[in-house]
């Protein structure tokens, strides 16, 4: 740990019911505010002076734009300062990050973080359309490459070069659809076993249905405080310990050329580790942005859990699960909870909170004392970080 107490923590937190959902945006938004400010009985929107939006493409899906002071009104708050961040699906993550520098900066005390999506409006196909828009549009969006199609290659490279098998990238998908058991907010409680996820639809060689996350509607909230009003307003804070982003490239064709490795990826974890003073062994759970199998896995190794091309063995050996070294999506992860873009960084702090304050009930982390979360954009090549951790170590 830094000698330096940290200066912001989560004093609350909430997310919606994830799933196709018969919500509007603003109905989103207003259920996972709702279940932030339950999460703290103290805390009133009269005390929350500022707000950051991660929405991606509210003006596509939702027909909406200028949505910061949309969601100020729609969870009853005046902010100070309010702005919005979107960096594609790792918009959440940069959002809570953009909310600690407004706090450091003195422009707000109390921050919401709101994080909103809704993914199959005007259709499901449009989704397709509107995640190309994050793409170079002159040369790669235009030529029409999707994301089940480029994380393949990434899948391709590993397997290639260190023998990762499909059974491993499954073995990942089952281990996070059972977590999604214990979670009632995820869109699937299938639960999968491995002949279950290899025998699904083919989607891009060589992943299956199971190796993809789903399109899915849904929001989170957290809300964060400065030392003092997380002091005066919460009896039990998460503090944010250290943070790091990641770059590599925007477009694809400047990406590193090996695309079994995503450098970005290992430099959002190292910002994260030497701004808080610690090391991969020091975290007790992880969430990460599993978009596909292979994500995952590149994962473990960007933030050091495992050796480069040991991802696959990792998750093989239960590295990755309940009592291994480090337990992964533990909520079930973008696979089985969905991935509405701009609200998945949100909700794996909500996981956090509920975690490292062990309210997590039946997927209860024992003894976590510290977290990680993570999103990234497009193939791995951009990539937020946060470690969280509890009073005590905070104190410590
Ligand atoms: C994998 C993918 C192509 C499947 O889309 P699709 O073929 O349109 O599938 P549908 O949404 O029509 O779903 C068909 C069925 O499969 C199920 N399903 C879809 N995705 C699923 C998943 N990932 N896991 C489990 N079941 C899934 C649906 O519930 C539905 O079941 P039902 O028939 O019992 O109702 C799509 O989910 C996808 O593109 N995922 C990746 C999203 C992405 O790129 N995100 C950004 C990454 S950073």
């Amino acid at each position: 740990m830094s000698t330096q107490r940290p200066k912001v923590a989560m004093i609350a937190a909430g997310v919606t019911q994830w799933g196709a959902r018969q919500a509007t945006y603003r109905d989103l938004a207003s259920e996972a505010g709702k279940n932030a400010f339950d999460s703290n009985p103290n805390l009133t929107p009269k005390d929350v002076d500022g707000i950051i939006a991660s929405s991606v493409y509210p003006e596509r899906s939702a027909y909406q734009g200028k949505v910061a002071p949309l969601l100020a009104e729609t969870l009853g708050i005046r902010p100070r300062m309010f702005e919005r961040v979107e960096n594609q699906c790792g918009s959440g993550t940069a959002a809570i990050r953009t909310a600690q520098w407004a706090i450091l900066a003195g422009a707000a005390d109390v921050v919401a973080v709101v994080g909103v999506e809704k993914m199959l409006l005007p259709n499901p196909g449009e989704v397709f359309t509107n995640a190309l828009a994050g793409l170079d549009r002159d040369w790669e969006g235009a030529l029409g490459v999707t994301p089940p199609g480029a994380f393949a290659l990434a899948a391709k490279a590993h397997m290639q070069k260190y023998g990762t098998t499909e059974e491993q990238l499954a073995m990942v998908s089952v281990k996070n659809h059972a977590h999604s058991m214990k979670n009632p907010y995820a869109h699937f409680h299938k639960g999968p076993d491995l002949d279950a996820v290899m025998n699904s639809r083919p989607i891009a060689t060589p992943f299956k249905l199971f190796d993809c996350a789903p399109n899915t509607d849904g929001a989170a909230v957290v809300i964060l405080a400065n030392e003092d009003r997380a002091k005066e307003l919460s009896d039990n804070p998460v503090w944010m310990l250290g943070s790091g982003q990641g770059f590599d490239a925007y477009t694809m064709a400047n990406m590193s050329r090996d695309w079994s490795y995503w450098p970005a990826i290992e430099q959002a974890g190292r910002g994260a580790y030497e701004s808080a003073g610690l090391s991969p062994s020091d975290v007790d759970l992880l969430e990460t942005h599993d978009c596909f199998t292979i994500s995952e896995i590149l994962q473990y190794e960007g933030l050091g859990f495992c050796e480069r091309g040991e991802g696959g063995h990792f998750v093989e050996s239960g590295g990755s699960d309940y009592g291994g070294k480090v337990v992964v999506n533990p909520r079930g992860g973008l696979l089985a909870c969905g991935h509405p873009i701009g609200a998945t960084g949100v909700a794996q702090a909500h996981e956090m909170f509920v975690q490292l304050r062990e309210e997590a009930d039946e997927r209860q982390v024992d003894g976590a004392q510290v977290g990680m979360s993570l999103t990234m954009s497009n193939i791995g090549s951009e990539a937020h970080c946060v470690l969280w951790g509890t009073d005590e170590v905070a104190a410590a």
